[in-house]
């Protein structure tokens, strides 16, 4: 899950910058350590563990000299996060440079056979035996390209690869396998970056190279050649993100600021509606839906679980990706199976999806265009959330929603829960305007070491992402119950010290959910609720109510009473002295 970033200028100018600024736009993707390399008549390399502006206040990487280079931010997977197991790495002549963003998992292998053959290495890392392949078959008589292959031809695992050579000092070139990698060109140079968020400010026209190809880089354009070397013809995408969507913009954190974008993500989401028609009546008849998942995008799986069960009637079943191949097994071609993501590369995702290919009909929700889920399942809607920086989602989580409820409400002919979808924006910035509040009551909240959210049915799932928010970036223990399971044992661990979370909108369950709340309520428990303004019965029973606009009913409440659930996990994590933006051992995309 590491960021990685190469770039070659037309004009002889200094890359490090460019770089820099990059590489900077990445560290969502890990933050172990950092570092860049250049070429300037010889092999600059500068790199250090710890966050990019730490590093960069130590190395003063814009000074580097070249006018070509590669950088990388870590998310440490194999080796520790050291000052040597920093990327870039140097074959042990220093004639060759990669970065690599992945896992190898015959490395152990590969590495000995290096080393017997008087290879030395200065890493404990996987990647490091890149560079050391390379320069080996390029002393052998290869071409860098060339040497790349073969490399890559030994190499078991993931891996999105970066690599220039002294030997070679014209070009850089970059392959796939498993891992995201994208290839981009703008008024001043050439890019290749494993996301797109990386490059927007110098470019947006982006090539996606299929596994296996390899991209060549030099100062006069790209150019993309198949497994035997001959060149293939590629067609780039416009990417309409523009790099302001990619900025702070004056907020403290990305994630404050992707909170208060929601009612946008929503709005934007929307307009995919005659889209998502299309998607629907080109899918036809189907028996049984699947929805598979990770993490967030799971959570607003089990909303579509219940819309499309209670609106269409249709039979689905909602599953963990990394635990789909007990249900793989009964895809049919009759079943849909409906992929959620934001980022489009989940593995576990994809290789369910894989899996999904081989019997059945397949859909991709994603937020991030030209990701390898949009390539490779059947049919793609697109949510339109923008680029989400921050390591927690919170607003592509309310887009997947968006597109989940237009798909069931679609699907069902059922107009009247369509129309209200387009109330949810207003609902939202309501909910963001309690702000304030929130940050006031979040600091009753920092000592806690544990914390329970209850709801029942459509609030269920925003029990599980309200917890979720909570433990990723406050580091609190929490857990998310459907509201009647309480009583089947964890109730045995409510006293006077456990916040318990409640989600009460107006509608079928709330009387239960009433029974619930009152029931830990009298074991004592400190209780914030969400519920509907000037409900009575809430205030009297609940130690915090957080009031949501009365108009809010059920069955849209996940769309918008998750925000005060972000918005306390923000604060609470403020108040604890964390950055809520890089969460500890956390990345933003999962590719291993
Ligand atoms: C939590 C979070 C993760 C992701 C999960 C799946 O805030 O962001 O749980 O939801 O890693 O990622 P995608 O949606 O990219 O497949």
């Amino acid at each position: 899950m590491c960021g990685i970033v190469g770039c070659i200028l037309k004009e002889k100018n200094d890359v490090a910058p460019i770089l820099f600024d990059c590489i900077s736009k990445l560290e969502y993707r890990g933050y172990d350590s950092v570092g860049i390399a250049t070429y300037d008549n010889k092999i600059n390399v500068r790199k250090a563990k710890g966050d990019i502006e730490s590093v960069n206040e130590k190395l003063r990487f814009k000074n580097m000299k070249g006018i070509f280079g590669i950088a990388h931010t870590r998310w440490a997977s194999t080796g520790k996060p050291t000052d040597e197991n920093a990327h870039p790495h140097l074959d042990a002549t220093k004639s060759v440079a990669i970065v690599h963003n992945g896992t190898l998992e015959n490395y152990t292998e590969l590495k000995n056979e290096l080393i017997n053959e008087g290879c030395k290495f200065t890493s404990t890392t996987d990647s490091e035996v890149i560079a050391n392949l390379i320069k080996k078959y390029m002393s052998n008589g290869l071409n860098l390209e060339d040497a790349l292959r073969k490399t890559t031809e030994q190499l078991k695992g993931s891996y999105a690869i970066v690599a220039f050579s002294k030997d070679e000092p014209d070009k850089i070139v970059a392959t796939r396998q498993d891992s995201p990698l994208i290839v981009a060109y703008g008024k001043t140079g050439y890019f290749v970056a494993s996301d797109t968020p990386a490059v927007l400010e110098y470019a947006r026209d982006v090539i996606r190279p299929r596994e296996g190809e390899i991209a060549i880089l030099s100062n006069e354009g790209i150019d993309i050649h198949d497994k035997n070397g001959k060149s293939i013809k590629w067609k780039s995408t416009y990417i309409d993100w523009t790099p302001e969507m990619a900025r702070k913009e004056g907020f403290d954190h990305y994630m404050i600021k992707e909170i208060t974008e929601q009612s946008d993500a929503v709005k934007n989401t929307l307009t995919q509606k005659g889209k998502i028609q299309k998607v629907i009546e080109k899918i036809g008849k189907v028996k049984r839906i699947c929805l598979v998942a990770c993490g967030t995008s799971y959570h607003a799986s089990i909303t579509g679980k219940y819309l499309i069960e209670s609106l269409a009637g249709i039979a689905c079943d909602v599953v963990i990706a990394s635990e789909a191949k007990y249900t793989a097994k009964t895809w049919d071609e009759d079943t849909l199976v409906i992929f959620i993501s934001q980022s489009g590369e989940t593995y576990d995702s994809r290789m369910a999806l894989k899996e999904a290919r081989k019997t059945s009909k397949t859909l991709a929700i994603v937020n991030v265009a030209g990701s390898a889920m949009c390539e490779e399942a059947e049919f793609v809607i697109q949510t339109q959330a923008g680029p989400e920086i921050g390591v927690a989602a919170t607003k592509t989580y309310v887009a997947q929603l968006t597109a989940i409820y237009l798909f069931a409400g679609l699907i069902s002919k059922n107009n009247a829960l369509v129309d209200e979808l387009y109330n949810v924006p207003a609902y939202i910035d309501e909910a963001v305007k309690q702000k304030d509040y929130i940050k006031e009551l979040s600091k009753r909240y920092d000592f806690a070491d544990d914390a329970f959210y209850l709801g029942r049915g459509f609030s269920y799932p925003v029990a599980l992402e309200g917890a979720l928010k909570l433990k990723e970036i406050t580091y609190i223990h929490a857990e998310g119950y459907a509201a009647g399971e309480l009583k089947h044992g964890p109730l045995a661990l409510i006293d006077e010290k456990v916040p318990v979370i409640v989600i009460i909108p107006p509608g079928e369950d709330y009387p239960k959910t009433m029974t619930n709340l009152e029931e830990v309520k009298a074991r004592g428990a400190i209780v914030l609720s969400v519920g509907a303004k000037g409900d009575e019965n809430i205030t009297k029973n609940s130690n915090v109510f957080i009031e949501m606009n009365p108009k809010i009913r059920e069955i849209i409440a996940p769309l918008v009473y998750i925000v005060p659930l972000q918005l306390l996990s923000y604060y609470v994590t403020l108040d604890k002295g964390f950055d809520p933006d890089r969460p500890r051992n956390l990345a933003k995309v999962i590719t291993v």
